[in-house]
């Protein structure tokens, strides 16, 4: 066997995770120093994050940000996000406090149901198996109850099981397809467990019956496991305003030309995959973001978002705008599955504080939350391209992380960023125009 391949590297302590990262890549032999100085001081929370993952060696530090003046439903909020692309919490800050003069976000959830399958090959006749589904169901239901009593005490627990029988996909394919209602918790290891005892019960099904012949009694399980599709777990936010009320200080008719390029951007987005990908990559900005920072799997909900952007058999941009009666309103439509307890937000240190920061929402709050992110981000995202383009304001943020770069002094940078105002920013030019710096410093000793 090659040597390098190495065996239980989960076994190994941080430390022999480090000495073996030092080996491999030669790395100084106080590695472990500067690797710990990303860690926190306090050892017990350092566990908590280590916990949440295998094979740790440090934490991966990002900026951990507050939005202020998101006026959702009345209620006013700072929002809690986390995101290395500099220029996000920006245009959602900005986005908030526009929106927040125009009588803020409103939002609303239109169901919550999640959902998920057994997909399993049996070679008996599919009409007998409907047949005889009534009475399967009702078996699958009894042997599940002690999982379900404690979320049916919450008001949750499974809605409801179908089968699906798919001999178009491969021979002899069905599906158990349940919904569930999980009430404020994200709930996948509650529809997974469901799941893989409806499997249990089936098998033991199909050996058992009287009314399954001897040679229909195998039943091989494929697989059991929710799906991160939930078209019917889904919430809309929107917001609106005169149209003569869209650009601060400027006339009526620049409104309304301003209105009508955004309307004209948001059908592009509707049509043109091309544009959509991208628009929904803006929209997925402020919704990763929040979903990060309340310890939400951003994967899930983004897999769910893009599938449903997909709903009409076109990809399209999520969202959508009206301009009637001179009033313009910009709204989005999402499909998404949270959790507001347990999971990464119950332990995360950071993620308990950002829903505290939220006042501690439901779930329903926080799907309502990252629909109004996603619809503000998208916002600040159109605005910008429609109008002065979207470099002007990523510019400067690029400006303010090439200073750091080059560990520019803070009582140079005004200087510096008042000369790049009007300038294409780059790493280069930056530091040639710093190096510029030095010269004149000389120059005048
Ligand atoms: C950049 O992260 C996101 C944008 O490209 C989104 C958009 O084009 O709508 C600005």
């Amino acid at each position: 066997m090659d040597d390098s391949i190495i065996q239980g590297f989960s076994k190994y302590t941080k430390q022999q995770r480090i000495d073996a990262l030092i080996q491999k890549y030669g790395f100084p032999e106080d590695l472990s120093k500067w690797l710990e100085s990303f860690e926190n001081s306090d050892i017990s929370i350092q566990k908590i994050i280590d916990e949440l993952s295998e094979n740790p060696i440090s934490t991966f530090q990002l900026p951990f940000s507050i939005a202020p003046n998101f006026v959702v439903n009345g209620k006013n909020l700072f929002f809690p996000l986390v995101s290395e692309e500099s220029s996000v919490v920006a245009a959602l800050g900005n986005a908030a406090g526009f929106w927040a003069k125009r009588g803020g976000f409103h939002a609303e959830v239109l169901g919550t149901e999640k959902k998920g399958q057994v997909h399993f090959f049996w070679t008996g006749n599919p009409e007998q198996l409907q047949s005889l589904f009534p009475e399967i169901r009702n078996k699958l239901l009894i042997e599940s109850i002690f999982m379900t009593t404690k979320m049916e005490d919450r008001g949750g627990g499974i809605s409801s099981i179908r089968l699906n029988a798919l001999p178009q996909v491969l021979p002899n394919y069905f599906q158990l397809d349940a919904a569930f209602e999980t009430c404020d918790a994200m709930g996948a290891n509650f529809i997974n467990s469901c799941l893989e005892q409806f499997g249990k019960s089936l098998q033991e099904y199909f050996k058992t019956s009287e009314k399954v012949s001897d040679d229909d009694r195998e039943c091989e399980i494929i697989m059991a496991i929710l799906s991160n599709y939930t078209p019917e777990s889904r919430a809309r936010a929107w917001v609106e305003c005169p149209v003569s009320d869209l650009l601060e200080g400027k006339s009526e008719s620049e409104c309304l030309k301003f209105a009508q390029k955004f309307e004209q951007a948001i059908r592009i987005s509707q049509a043109d995959v091309s544009r959509a990908v991208t628009h929904n990559k803006g929209i997925f900005n402020g919704i990763d973001a929040l979903a990060v920072a309340t310890g939400n799997d951003f994967r899930a909900i983004e897999a769910c978002g893009h599938a449903f952007a997909s709903r009409n058999g076109v990809y399209s941009g999520l969202t959508d705008v009206q301009i009637q009666n001179r009033k313009f309103r910009f709204s989005i439509d999402l499909a998404l599955a949270v959790g507001a307890v347990g999971g990464v937000t119950a332990v995360h240190p950071m993620a308990k504080m950002a829903m505290k920061i939220l006042e501690n929402p439901s779930a329903k709050e926080l799907m309502m939350y990252l629909a109004v992110a996603g619809l503000a981000s998208n916002f600040g995202a159109v605005k910008a391209l429609v109008s002065a383009g979207i470099q002007r304001g990523h510019m400067k943020m690029h400006l303010s992380n090439i200073m750091n770069q080059l560990q520019i002094p803070e009582d140079r940078r005004t200087e510096i960023q008042t000369y790049f105002q009007d300038k294409t920013v780059s790493f280069s030019v930056v530091e040639e125009y710093w190096k510029s710096f030095g010269l004149r410093d000389t120059g005048s000793d």
